[in-house]
């Protein structure tokens, strides 16, 4: 449709459809089930909600989807489509890596790789728009999501953002296969107080604007089509109803021209927020601060005539976000071809295809951590008698939250994989996930603590007369997540147990750790061997493993995220500021920055993470010591594959700004390059600095540089000390 006939048929729509435009539902309100990914609420419709509706989210399926729209736009005055939308966050059917862990890759193009299989799977089944990518900056562990950011880098956290938006969108939205992506959850969502859920968070206006808009900014750049408000208060206004964030910060300043839209309820509950009155108030709020769609309430339907007709809202107001919903329909095709892209045929051809499951088995392999490989007992001999053990070696819950499996059975586990190539090893389970005590959402497993003894007993007699043990343990996949911030993040206690006990019988223990976020692993490191943290690797994540243990494939995968010593270091940060008594690891009570029972540093940092070759680097050499605002500087380093097989590195260059006016980062992740060398082989490897990169909001609030020295350090994680200085002149 040409602009010229949108604004006509916005011309010819009454004040009624167009709010109803405004308005989002699961489609349980139309008479067909969907999934529920928020309270439902106790609504009271009265008949044109759904007849007038604009989007509906988390109906899925393309007969389904085909049929709602069908006898949607057969009722609909002026034949508009619907709008289905739903949260595809990694992968559909075919599940990819937890962002979390997509993070660790250090190469957005996977991710966009991912985005890409999971918008043709969706958009098969009807999908028009995802509610993804996620890319709230998070540093505290406790936070549920934490699972749903690729990093709690801004670096990280931009690529990756725009690199999933240009997986999902393409080139053009009305292609086969692309759908619109959703920015979420705008703004400052991931740094609630204490890492509790749904909760404010307190960000100066400098952090905030240097630091948690840059991931969003990413999104933005690659021209994705939505955004979503978060739930949060942010620095105690609520988000939804922020009028500035929305329209000075979103739509000016990052150049945000699309849809937006509330989070699930998020409308309503500025009245529990107790910034609103009532519904109404809720409702013009949110309109004020250009909201476009009400999702899950009906504060939109409900009161947004009556706001007009008193004056409190405007109807250009009602016509500015009707028509920002109009046209993204219009950039999806679906005035033309109402189904998008649904069809039986495709559904059957792509869901789980055999090349979107060697694609999710590639990425689980990218993306899974080695921590620890003492004796370099990975990969495994198996010509040594091999015990695999603990709840997760026989368990195909090895997904994270958001993932809309159908069928579990299409996830093989990790005995599974076993057994399908032959590899000859003796099984024991060692304990349940949670042991007989547990609170966790959807966890069933229930066993007695007789049955659990019973369990250890059977399973350290098996250690005792291994020569090795893999040992597969984690979290339970809903204990991080959405509504999953815990205060505790140790391994559950029972597992705990089982690792004690296994390690004092068997000195040649590998530690399997699947989980949604880092896990506290202090106590943990120093009893195995080896540690491969798998997170929640998705479909293929049995198969991505097996493909590590026994080094068809090599770790290649850093750590986008620190890694705390215990649940109260969090939050935790590469990136720490300098302060005016700076730690000194080596002084005792020294009255230096941090704790007296605790290192300030985190047990693991970010951008850490082992393979089974080793590396050497360079001393690095700048291009120059003197650099002007036009200039770049290159930081040159050899990089040597010095251990007997091929292998990646992740090159790293931080920078720190030495003297500013205003405190700055220790060091900060500016660039990075990815490289695979093989058995003895060297590569020099260019990082380049620019002015660009350097600037920061100074003293005054200005966005700019300031001159003086730099210091440059480049090397295999966050915290060498490899460096160079210059100076911007
Ligand atoms: C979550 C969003 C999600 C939405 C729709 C909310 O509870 O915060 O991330 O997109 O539900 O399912």
């Amino acid at each position: 449709m040409k602009h010229s006939e949108l604004i006509k048929l916005l011309g010819e729509m009454s004040l009624e459809e167009k709010i109803g435009q405004m308005c989002q539902l699961v489609p349980d309100f139309l008479g067909k089930t969907g999934e529920l990914t928020g309270p439902l609420g106790h609504f009271v419709l009265n008949g044109n909600e759904t007849k007038l509706l604009g989007s509906v989210l988390n109906a899925n399926g393309a007969e389904n989807v085909m049929k709602l729209q069908d006898e949607f736009m057969k009722n609909h005055p002026h034949n508009i489509p619907l709008l289905f939308m739903m949260d595809v966050i990694n992968g559909y059917e075919t599940i990819f890596p937890i962002p979390l862990a997509q993070g660790c890759s250090f190469e957005p193009e996977l991710a966009k790789e991912g985005a890409q299989v999971a918008s043709k799977e969706a958009a098969a089944e009807g999908i028009a728009v995802t509610f993804s990518p996620m890319a709230d900056m998070v540093t505290d562990a406790r936070w549920g999501r934490v699972m749903e950011t690729p990093s709690e880098d801004k670096l990280l956290n931009y690529l990756f953002a725009k690199a999933m938006v240009e997986g999902y969108q393409g080139d053009d939205l009305t292609k086969k296969g692309n759908i619109g992506a959703c920015i979420k959850h705008f703004a400052g969502y991931g740094a609630p107080e204490g890492g509790k859920e749904y909760y404010n968070c307190e960000i100066s206006e400098r952090t905030f604007m240097e630091d948690y808009l840059t991931g969003y900014k990413g999104a933005i750049d690659a021209g994705v089509t939505m955004a979503m408000t978060s739930f949060n208060s942010l620095n105690r206004i609520p988000s939804t109803a922020n009028e500035w964030l929305m329209k000075k910060v979103l739509r000016e300043q990052l150049g945000f021209d699309g849809v937006l839209i509330s989070d699930w309820a998020a409308v309503g509950e500025l009245v529990n927020h107790t910034i609103a009155q009532d519904e109404a108030q809720a409702a013009e709020l949110s309109v004020n601060a250009s909201v476009d769609i009400d999702m899950m309430t009906l504060c939109y339907s409900h009161n947004l005539s009556k706001l007009v007709e008193e004056g409190r809202i405007t109807i250009e107001q009602i016509d500015e976000c009707t028509l920002r919903i109009l046209e993204l329909k219009n950039k999806l095709g679906l005035f033309e071809n109402p189904y998008k892209d649904a069809s039986v045929e495709d559904e059957k051809k792509l869901i789980l295809c055999d090349e979107h499951r060697q694609k999710a088995r590639k990425a689980a392999a990218k993306t899974m951590v080695l921590l620890k490989n003492d004796d370099k007992i990975l990969p495994l001999d198996l010509n040594k008698s091999t015990a695999f053990m603990g709840p997760y070696a026989d368990n195909r819950q090895i997904y994270g939250a958001w993932s809309w499996v159908d069928n579990e059975n299409a996830i093989k586990t990790v005995r599974e994989i076993a057994g399908e190539r032959n590899i000859k090893v003796s099984f024991a389970k060692g304990s349940t996930v949670l042991g007989a005590k547990n609170r966790v959402k959807s966890y069933t497993e229930q066993m007695t603590e007789q049955e659990e003894n019973k369990l250890l007993e059977e399973t350290i007699e098996l250690a005792k007369c291994s020569e090795q043990v893999v040992l597969f343990v984690g979290e339970y996949r809903l204990q991080s997540g959405e509504a999953s911030s815990r205060t505790d993040i140790e391994l559950p206690k029972i597992q705990q147990k089982l690792i004690d006990e296994v390690s004092k019988v068997n000195d040649n223990v590998v530690l399997v750790v699947f989980a949604g976020r880092p896990l506290v692993l202090t106590d943990l490191l120093p009893k195995v061997k080896s540690v491969l943290y798998a997170w929640f690797p998705g479909t293929e994540g049995a198969n991505a493993l097996m493909d590590i243990l026994t080094g068809e494939q090599s770790p290649s995968a850093k750590l986008s995220i620190s890694f705390p010593r215990c649940s109260s270091q969090c939050p935790v940060s590469y990136r720490s500021f300098s302060t005016g008594r700076p730690s000194d690891a080596n002084a005792e009570f020294n009255y230096a920055s941090g704790y007296i029972d605790c290192p300030i540093t985190p047990l693991l940092p970010f951008g850490y993470g082992l393979t089974y070759t080793d590396f050497e680097i360079s001393k690095v050499t700048l291009s120059g010591n003197t650099m002007t605002e036009n200039d770049t500087i290159t930081a040159t380093v050899t990089v040597t594959n010095t251990g007997g097989r091929e292998g990646e590195q992740v090159v790293q260059l931080y920078v720190q700004d030495v003297k500013a006016s205003v405190i700055r980062p220790t060091r900060e992740l500016k660039a990075f390059k990815k490289i695979k060398l093989s058995a003895g082989e060297s590569a020099q490897v260019e990082l380049s600095v620019s002015e660009e990169m350097l600037r920061f909001y100074t003293r005054d609030m200005s966005f700019k540089s300031e001159k003086g020295l730099f210091r440059v350090y480049v090397g295999f994680d966050s915290t060498t000390d490899n460096f160079a200085e210059f100076s911007l002149v």
